[in-house]
C-alpha cells in the first residue's frame, strides 16, 4: 500500500509483513519464550495515563533536547535502538534507516550485528547527523578492540559506545527458530561487517544450520562481563562516552551510578531495556525499572542520564517515558518495520506518523503521567 495510507505503527507493521520474507518477519517479530516481556513492554505504557493541563501556550512547543551532558544537541528525544540485520528487510539497510530519520534529526544507534559496515552506514548521512555504536564484547577481545579502534576513527559520526549487557547467552526465540533460518542463506547479497561476515569462522562453535538468525548472530559473544573487568578494559580502548544498555533493575542502576561517580567521564547514560523482550522473558519493561529507580534510588538521575526502549508504539508512549524522567526514548522494531514497508521512505513515514504528540513533551512541567497505584507519584 502507498506509504501515505499507513497511519500508525500497526499499519506499518502489517504492511512490512506483506513485503518482507517470512524468515525476516520471524526474526524481527520474535521475542523469548512466551513473549511476556515483549507484550508487557507495550501494555505497561497503556496502564499509564497522561494528565493534560489547560491554559498552557503550546504554539511554540518543540522537541529539541540534549544528551550526554550537552555533548549531543538533538532535534528530538526519539532515537533508533540498535537492531541487527536491517538488510534482511530492505536493501537500503542501516543506511536507509539513517536516511529515513535524517529529516527528524534523530539519533541512530548502530548494532554490532548491522548488515552494513559502520563506514557504509554513515557515508551519505546528512550534515550534522550523529550515531552511536553498539558493542557486544567478543570472547576474542582482540576483535572487539579492532572494532573499537575503527569506531574511534569514525568519531565525527559515532559519538558514543553502547555496551549491551542484557544478552549474555542466546535466548529461546521460537518464532525465529521455527523459521529455521540458515544465516548464510539470508546473508546472501549483503555485506556484513567483521564479526558477522566471519560468524562461521569464529573461534566459537560453528553456527547450527537449523537455528534461527538470533542464535547464529550470537556466536563469539562473551558471557563473562563484570563491572571490575569489562569497564576498565573498555575505557582503555575508547575515550568515547560509554552508555550501558540492558539495565533492568534499580540495583544495577544504583551500581552504575556509583561507578559513574567514582570514574568521572566513563558511564554517561544507562539504557533501561529488556531487549524488546528478546532476552530473558519475564524481565520487567523499562518503564517499570524507571519507576523503581524513582522510588528506591532517585539520586541515580543526578549521576547518569536514563534512556529507555521497548514497546514504544505511539508518540504518547514517548511522552509518558519523558514525563517519568527518561532523557531519550528508543524504538527498535518500529524502524525495521518502516524499512520493510518501504525502504528509507518507510522509515521516514514511521517517524512522521507518531511525531505529532511529542511536542507536548516540551510542556512536561505541566503534563505528568498518572502511574498505577503502588508506584510513587511523579514529583
Ligand atoms: C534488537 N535489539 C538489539 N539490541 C542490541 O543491543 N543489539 C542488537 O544487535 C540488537 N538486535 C536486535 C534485533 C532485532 C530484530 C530487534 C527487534 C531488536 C534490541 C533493541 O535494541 C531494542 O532494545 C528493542 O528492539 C526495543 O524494543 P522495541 O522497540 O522493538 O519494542
Amino acid at each position: 500500500p502507498p506509504l501515505d495510507t499507513l497511519l500508525n505503527l500497526d499499519d506499518i507493521e502489517a504492511a512490512a509483513k506483506t513485503q518482507i520474507s517470512k524468515k525476516c518477519w520471524a526474526y524481527y517479530f520474535s521475542a523469548s519464550d512466551d513473549l511476556l516481556s515483549k507484550t508487557l513492554n507495550n501494555t505497561a505504557y497503556r496502564s499509564i495515563l497522561l494528565r493534560p493541563r489547560v491554559f498552557v501556550d503550546v504554539t511554540r512547543a518543540d522537541t529539541r533536547t540534549s544528551l550526554l551532558s550537552g555533548a549531543l544537541q538533538l532535534a528530538t528525544p526519539l532515537y533508533v535502538s540498535p537492531a541487527a540485520m536491517a538488510r534482511l528487510a530492505h536493501p537500503d539497510g542501516e543506511a536507509g534507516i539513517a536516511r529515513g530519520v535524517a529529516r527528524f534529526g534523530a539519533l541512530q544507534i548502530v548494532s554490532h550485528n548491522a548488515s552494513m559496515t559502520p563506514e557504509q552506514i554513515v557515508a551519505d548521512a546528512a550534515p550534522g547527523q550523529v550515531f552511536g555504536w553498539q558493542l557486544y564484547v567478543q570472547t576474542n577481545r582482540a576483535k572487539s578492540e579492532a572494532m573499537l579502534a575503527r569506531i574511534n576513527r569514525l568519531r565525527d559520526r559515532y559519538k558514543f559506545v553502547v555496551l549491551t549487557l542484557d544478552a549474555p547467552v542466546p535466548s529461546k526465540r521460537e518464532h525465529d527458530e521455527r523459521a529455521g533460518i540458515e544465516a548464510r542463506m539470508v546473508l546472501e547479497g549483503s555485506k556484513p561487517p567483521g564479526d558477522l561476515a566471519g560468524a562461521g569462522k569464529s573461534n566459537n562453535a560453528r553456527p547450527d544450520a537449523d537455528s534461527g538468525v538470533g542464535k547464529q548472530l550470537f556466536f563469539g559473544t562473551a558471557a563473562d562481563l563484570t563491572w571490575e573487568t569489562t569497564l576498565p578494559w573498555l575505557a582503555a580502548h575508547t575515550d568515547l562516552p560509554i552508555v550501558l544498555k540492558g539495565i533492568q533493575t534499580h540495583e544495577d542502576a544504583y551500581l552504575a551510578a556509583r561507578w559513574a561517580r567514582a570514574h568521572p567521564g566513563s558511564i554517561r547514560a544507562l539504557i533501561l531495556s529488556n531487549h524488546g523482550g528478546r532476552s530473558l522473558d519475564t524481565a520487567p519493561p523499562a518503564v517499570h525499572t524507571l519507576l523503581e529507580i524513582r522510588k528506591y534510588c532517585p539520586e541515580v538521575f543526578d549521576a547518569v542520564e536514563l534512556w529507555v526502549d521497548g514497546g514504544i508504539r505511539r508518540g504518547t508512549d514517548v511522552v509518558k517515558a519523558l514525563c517519568l524522567g527518561a532523557k531519550a526514548v528508543g524504538v527498535g522494531r518500529a524502524a525495521l518495520w518502516g524499512l520493510g514497508a518501504g525502504g528509507w521512505r518507510g522509515v521516514d513515514r514511521t517517524f512522521e506518523s507518531e511525531s505529532h504528540p511529542i511536542p507536548t513533551a516540551r510542556a512536561r512541567a505541566r503534563v505528568c503521567a498518572r502511574i498505577p497505584s503502588g508506584w510513587m507519584r511523579p514529583g
